[in-house]
C-alpha cells in the first residue's frame, strides 16, 4: 500500500519528524527563510496532508493547487487567521491548530515583555554593554513599579488567565474584558474582575492583549483607545499584530499619551512601523512568545498527531471544522 504524502513547510524537530515519517512519505521545505508562495503551491500538489506555519496563507488558490486528495491542513500555531477555514470546509478538508501547549510559555513571554518595558531593560542593557556607563546614580534609568499595579487583560482565555496567574504573585489588581465572562469560580480563583472594555483600557497600568485576530478585534486598540489610557500606562501585545493599530500606537507614544509598549507581533510582519523602531520606550521582539524548544516541539508533535489521526480515518483532536468529519 502506498504511504500517504505530506508536505511540511518546515523541517520540524526530530521527535515529530520521526513520528510522521514512520507512517508517511514527507516532503519538507528546508530553506532558512520561509518558502516563496510559488514553492508552496507547487509542492502541495498531489499531497494528502499539509503541515504549515502561520506564515503560509491557506486560501482557495492554495487548496485548488493541492488537488482533491488533500484531507488536512495542520497549522503549527494556535492562531489560525492565516487559514480560510470556510474554504477548507467547502472541500471537506479538516483544518487544525495547536491550542493549550503554548499557554504557559506565551504567558511567560508576555510577562517578560511587561517587566522589560516597565524596568527599561533595553536601555539598561545598552548602557551596560555600550561602554558609556559611569556607575550607579540615584536617578539612573528609573522605570515603573509592576507590583501592586493594575493589570488589564483584553481577552481572558487560556493565555490571558495564565498571565493573570503570574500577576497574582506581584500583588496586582487584575481586571479583564472578554466577549464571554469567565465562570465565577475562575474569577474568584484568579482574583480577576470583569469590566467593560473601555474601563479596562482606562484603568490599566499594564494592558496586555490576548484575543484572537477576528474581524471584530482588528484595531481593537486604536487612536481612541490610546487616548483613553493613562499617560503612565504600557501596552503589551503577544496576540496578533493587527489587533493594534500600529500607526496609532506610534502616534500615541510620540504624543506621550501612554508610557511605552512591548510588542511581539506586528501588522505586517516582518516589517515594523518606523515610529516604533526609533523609540526607547518600546521593546520589540520578533514573534517568539511560544519559542521555547519544549513548546515548539510539542506544537509540532500536536500538528503531526492531527495529521496521523486524519489519515487513519479518526477525528483529529484539534479540528477547527469538525463538521466535515
Ligand atoms: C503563534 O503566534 C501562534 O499562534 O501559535
Amino acid at each position: 500500500m502506498s504511504r500517504p504524502k505530506v508536505f511540511a513547510t518546515h523541517p520540524l524537530f526530530a521527535a515529530p519528524r520521526e513520528r510522521l515519517e514512520a507512517r508517511c512519505e514527507v516532503n519538507y521545505w528546508t530553506g532558512a527563510e520561509r518558502p516563496p508562495r510559488a514553492e508552496v503551491v507547487e509542492r502541495v500538489s498531489g499531497k494528502d496532508a499539509l503541515i504549515c506555519l502561520l506564515t503560509e496563507k491557506i486560501n482557495d488558490e492554495l487548496l485548488d493547487a493541492a488537488g482533491a486528495g488533500l484531507r488536512i491542513v495542520a497549522n503549527v500555531a494556535v492562531g489560525f487567521d492565516n487559514i480560510d477555514v470556510a474554504a477548507c470546509t467547502r472541500r471537506k478538508i479538516v483544518a487544525t491548530n495547536t491550542p493549550g501547549v503554548l499557554d504557559e510559555t506565551t504567558a511567560d513571554f508576555a510577562w517578560t515583555l511587561l517587566m522589560s518595558v516597565a524596568r527599561r531593560i533595553r536601555e539598561g542593557e545598552q548602557l551596560a554593554r555600550g561602554g558609556q556607563w559611569r556607575g550607579w546614580n540615584l536617578d539612573q534609568l528609573c522605570g515603573a513599579d509592576v507590583w501592586g499595579k493594575t493589570l488589564g487583560l483584553l481577552g481572558f482565555g487560556r493565555i490571558g488567565r495564565a498571565v493573570a496567574r503570574r500577576a497574582a504573585g506581584f500583588g496586582m489588581r487584575i481586571i479583564y474584558s472578554d466577549a464571554l465572562r469567565a465562570p465565577a469560580d475562575v474569577e474568584q480563583r484568579l482574583h480577576a474582575e470583569f469590566l467593560p472594555r473601555e474601563q479596562v483600557i482606562a484603568e490599566a497600568d499594564f494592558l496586555s492583549v490576548h484575543v484572537p485576530l477576528l474581524p471584530d478585534t482588528r484595531h481593537l486598540l486604536n487612536a481612541a483607545a490610546f487616548a483613553r489610557m493613562k499617560p503612565t500606562a504600557f501596552v503589551i501585545n503577544t496576540s496578533r499584530g493587527p489587533v493594534v493599530d500600529e500607526a496609532a500606537l506610534a502616534a500615541a507614544l510620540e504624543a506621550g499619551q501612554i508610557a511605552g509598549a512591548a510588542l511581539d507581533v506586528y501588522e505586517n510582519e516582518p516589517q515594523i512601523h518606523p515610529g516604533l523602531l526609533r523609540r526607547d520606550n518600546v521593546i520589540l521582539a520578533p514573534h517568539i512568545a511560544s519559542a521555547s524548544v519544549e513548546t515548539r516541539t510539542k506544537m509540532a508533535l500536536m500538528a503531526v498527531d492531527n495529521v496521523l489521526a486524519r489519515l487513519d480515518g479518526k477525528r483529529p483532536p484539534n479540528a477547527l471544522n469538525p463538521e466535515v468529519l
